[in-house]
């Protein structure tokens, strides 16, 4: 409690917090979602992945295997949990088969997608990672945390981390991407429908048709069906884990 309070009163976090706090009498339409999502689960992750090209998602399985070892047992030396991963085996995959440039994601954490995301980049030789996150606030100096996994990659030159809250640091993201388009965006953050109609909004002029968007948990209210009914996307629902994933704009589809 006194580390909830100690984060609130830096006056940086004041303003995200409040909105986070705000934004949990959103009206729930999680029961509604999951079922939507339910209904319009095509695939697993690993089906949806091996329909595409099962070769590479077979030979891949290995350094996943690997890399959750590594990222294990660098956990296993906190005292502290940090929640497990988002859909780092989606990602690891897509970065592969489609030697993607600029790859967004909101929702660090621990690092799990940073880590899988900056591994299949550097195996491409090639691409830049701009993340977006907000400490967790229960912890004691929760910003050491962020993006633990992470922290020493090889290629972590080619990884931007914005800790402001999405708000601020998609903006920051938008900037810095200058004249280039995002290929991959990875939606893991504030969970709430108006979290991520905003982030989408602030991101909208680095968007094209072909980005690949990836929403996870789309089970906890009714952005991710809006959203592609309203602007028509062909799209997918994969299951991972007993959870649901949507993406969209993958040529594939
Ligand atoms: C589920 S975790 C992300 C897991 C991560 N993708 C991984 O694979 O390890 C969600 C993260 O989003 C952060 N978050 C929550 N609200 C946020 C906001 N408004 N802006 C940015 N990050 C936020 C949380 O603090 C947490 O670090």
């Amino acid at each position: 409690m006194i580390h909830i309070f100690l984060n609130i009163i830096k006056k940086n976090y004041f303003f995200t917090i409040f909105k986070k706090i705000i934004k949990r009498f959103e009206k729930n339409t999680s029961a509604e979602a999951k079922q939507w999502a339910i209904l319009n689960t095509s695939q697993t992750v690993e089906e949806f992945c091996s329909s595409i090209d099962s070769l590479l998602y077979d030979k891949i399985k290995v350094d996943i295997k690997l890399i959750e070892e590594e990222a294990l047992n660098k956990l296993s030396k906190l005292k502290v949990s940090l929640g497990g991963g988002g859909n780092y085996i989606l990602l690891y995959f897509l970065i592969l088969k489609f030697k993607p440039l600029n790859i967004v994601e909101t929702g660090v954490a621990a690092g799990w997608s940073s880590l899988f995301i900056l591994r299949a980049l550097k195996k491409n030789g090639k691409g830049y990672l701009f993340s977006s996150d907000f400490p967790y606030f229960r912890l004691k100096n929760p910003e050491q945390y962020i993006g633990y996994l992470a922290q020493n990659e090889i290629n972590k030159h080619s990884w931007f981390l914005d800790i402001r809250g999405d708000d601020l640091a998609l903006q920051e993201i938008v900037n810095r991407l200058k004249n280039s388009e995002i290929d991959i965006f990875h939606y893991d953050s504030d969970k709430s429908y108006s979290g991520r109609s905003k982030s989408l909004n602030i991101l909208s002029s680095k968007i094209n048709s072909k980005t690949i968007i990836i929403f996870d948990d789309i089970q906890n209210n009714l952005h991710f069906r809006d959203y592609v009914y309203e602007h028509k996307k062909n799209f997918h629902v994969l299951e991972f884990q007993g959870k649901y994933v949507g993406i969209v704009g993958c040529e594939l589809l």
